[in-house]
């Protein structure tokens, strides 16, 4: 068979979150902020944070170990490494390599990380599957992870009350069976609106210095209500375009997974898609925003309560800084069912 028309399926997930939990009411210490306005405002009541020395490779070598688990495999198994992240560990080398070597992965195995903000897992996914298709690889492993307590500022209440650490893997693997795991995505990016969402010190274009320090230009800068307005859009459309490009029509997919910013945009987009919001699972309420974990941390967690079962068509849809934007369709498969 033709490695192209190979079908390629999710075998496990596995996530992982820091134990430190941050409630609104902890917030409302630290900035003039409520409980209220928090929840009001975006849906969230608590948030992860990581502690010292707990990295975003740490999380995900822990999110891995569970899938790999799951999956019944072992590190050699793999073959490929892709890792989503905004908030690597170190500038270089990737965090993919970091991983690598605390997951005891094979030392010939291509790692690298992906630079899509929160769009980055559904990026990913699809870097990941088109490589399988490519027939040089059985098993690749991608993973979203994030700390963002790292560059949120945690002086700025429009930003520090909506973000969260954690960790999501995924172990890719192909089938002959027809029709089964991704059917299809659209990813899209548009750089013009970079300055929505940004962090603009610590690059090579103004590295780290007493006055990028003292001006705070290592924190993460957004213009939320405008990131709203586009968000909810390239959402909706997202979805109307990967449905329209797999003949899927929406009231057959069983469960959409946003990437979890704010519930008054899933709400919107969900509105916009004439979809009741029961079929959109979420758990920003817990996490937060965790930017590319965010999906993998939702999917496991529909997963893991029994939600989504063999057979059902997925959504994932996703944006984030960039802009960037991306949806993928699948149908869930559990290959010893
Ligand atoms: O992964 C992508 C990441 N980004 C996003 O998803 C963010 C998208 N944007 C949003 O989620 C929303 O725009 C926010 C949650 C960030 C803000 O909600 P909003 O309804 O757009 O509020 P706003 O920015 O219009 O602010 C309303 C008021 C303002 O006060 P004034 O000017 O009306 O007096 C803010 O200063 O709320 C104030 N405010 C707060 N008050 C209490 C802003 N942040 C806070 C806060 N606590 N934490």
């Amino acid at each position: 068979m033709n490695s192209a028309e190979l079908s390629v399926f999710i075998r496990a997930i596995g996530v992982h979150a820091p134990e430190r939990k941050l409630t609104n009411a902890e917030l409302s210490l630290m900035v003039e902020t409520s409980d209220d306005w928090i929840k009001s405002r975006s849906g969230i009541s608590e948030r992860r944070i990581a502690g010292p020395g707990e990295n975003p490779s740490d999380m995900g070598a822990k999110a891995a170990a569970k899938a790999l688990e799951r999956a019944g495999l072992k590190a050699e198994d793999i073959d490929l490494l892709i890792v989503a992240t905004m908030t690597p560990d170190v500038p270089f080398p990737s965090t993919a390599c970091l991983l690598q070597a605390k997951l005891g992965l094979r030392r010939d195995i291509p790692c690298f990380d992906i630079s899509a903000a929160c769009s980055g897992f559904v990026y990913a996914l699809q870097v990941g599957t088109d490589m399988m298709r490519s027939g040089a690889y059985r098993h690749v492993l991608v993973i979203g992870a994030e700390k963002l307590s790292s560059v949120v500022d945690w002086q700025d209440r429009t930003t520090c009350v909506l973000f969260g650490d954690g960790a999501g893997a995924a172990i890719l693997e192909a089938t002959n069976v027809k029709r089964v795991g991704i059917l299809g995505n659209v990813l899209g990016a548009d750089g013009t609106n970079a300055e929505l969402l940004h962090c603009v010190a610590g690059g090579s274009a103004s590295p780290a210095s007493a006055e990028t320090l003292r001006d705070g230009k290592h924190f993460l800068r957004m213009n939320g209500k405008e990131v709203f307005r586009l968000a909810v859009r390239v959402m909706a459309e997202s979805c109307e375009r990967v449905l329209a490009k797999c003949g899927v029509d929406s009231d057959q997919v069983a469960w959409f997974i946003p990437h979890q910013a704010n519930i008054r945009i899933v709400e919107a987009v969900a509105n916009q898609l004439n979809v009741g919001m029961e079929r959109f699972p979420f758990n920003l309420d817990r996490y937060g925003n965790t930017s590319a974990a965010s999906i993998p941390l939702a999917l496991e967690e529909a997963w893991r309560d029994g939600k989504i079962k063999h057979g059902d068509l997925v959504l994932l849809v996703a944006f984030g800084a960039g802009l960037t934007w991306g949806a993928t369709l699948l149908r869930w498969h559990e290959p010893t069912l």
